[in-house]
């Protein structure tokens, strides 16, 4: 029997197929939803749940009704599995998914609760890329982000409090893209640089929201998870320099954006 677990979020659709005891993953954007279906359905004998918010859509597309589960209960699931399976011993948490957008949840022994979140996310890297560059390949910005720097855009507390010692770490962003105003008129900001600022954005914003909820529940261990993080060594390395600066420390899972997936086949029998 082949257990299928699949999470069909607002951009991706992941999929994690388990046959035996080896697990595979597979995704497809949500603009080829009656493709995945058509994969799906391909696989014969399965035994399939889903979850996430085009959950019901892809449903209608398939072959046999599937078992489904809320989005929250099958992310955190899947979240203790990696960590269990990553020999991280960490029972009490919280957990960042950037996703489309961002949610927050705090982990527990007996449960899980949404402590929060942001529509700051990955949707919003590819939205302001493509409004600041015209870029739409999410490869495509990562990679040249990667080369970008992002001193002229951003506006650092030590740039406010130039020559004088700042009150609180003079690296930290005093104003995301708020330097732009001092730039020359014939200067020109590259897209990488561009993309940098864009990158740091979404990070910081993750990374400081995340750190707030995570005090709230009297935690300093947060978990990121979702795509955003696919290739992104930039994302990673903002999330976690933010994270640590403000005194919690980041962790990050291989496979991390497959916890709904695996979550939703978990559950099945
Ligand atoms: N191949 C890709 N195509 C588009 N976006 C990608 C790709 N790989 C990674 N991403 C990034 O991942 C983000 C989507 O993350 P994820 O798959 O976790 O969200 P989702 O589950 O679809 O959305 P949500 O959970 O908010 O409904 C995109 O916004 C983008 O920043
Ligand atoms: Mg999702």
């Amino acid at each position: 029997m082949i257990k299928v677990g699949i999470d069909a979020g607002g951009t991706l659709i992941k999929i994690a197929v388990m046959e035996k005891e080896t697990t595979d993953y597979r995704k497809f954007p949500v603009s080829e939803l009656k493709q995945a279906a058509s994969w799906i359905n391909g696989m014969k004998n399965a035994q399939i749940c889903i979850t996430g918010g085009k959950a019901a859509l892809l449903a209608s597309y398939l072959d046999t009704a599937p078992a489904e589960i809320v989005e929250f209960e099958a992310s955190s699931s899947g979240v203790r599995y990696l960590l269990a399976r990553n020999a991280m011993s960490q029972t009490e948490f919280v957990f960042t998914n950037v996703g489309t957008g961002t949610s927050i949840h705090h982990l527990e022994n007996g449960g899980h609760r949404r402590v929060g979140g942001t529509g700051v996310g990955g949707g919003t890297i590819m939205g302001l890329s493509r409004l600041l560059t015209g870029i739409t390949d999410y490869e495509t910005i990562v990679s040249m982000a990667a080369k970008g720097m992002r001193d002229r855009i951003d506006l650092k507390v030590s740039h406010i409090y130039e020559g004088a010692e700042p009150p609180i770490p003079g690296d930290l962003t005093a104003s995301n893209f708020g330097n732009l105003m001092s730039l020359h008129a014939e200067e020109q900001l590259s897209r990488e640089d561009l993309l940098a600022s864009v990158i740091g954005l979404v990070g910081e914003t993750v990374a400081t929201t995340s750190v707030l909820a995570a005090g709230q529940c009297g935690m300093s261990t947060i978990v990121f998870i979702g795509s955003s993080f696919i290739g992104n060594d930039l994302l990673k390395q903002v999330v976690e320099r933010y994270t640590e600066l403000r005194g919690a420390q980041a962790r990050f899972l291989e496979n991390g954006e497959y916890c709904g997936a695996i979550g939703a086949l978990l559950s099945l029998a």
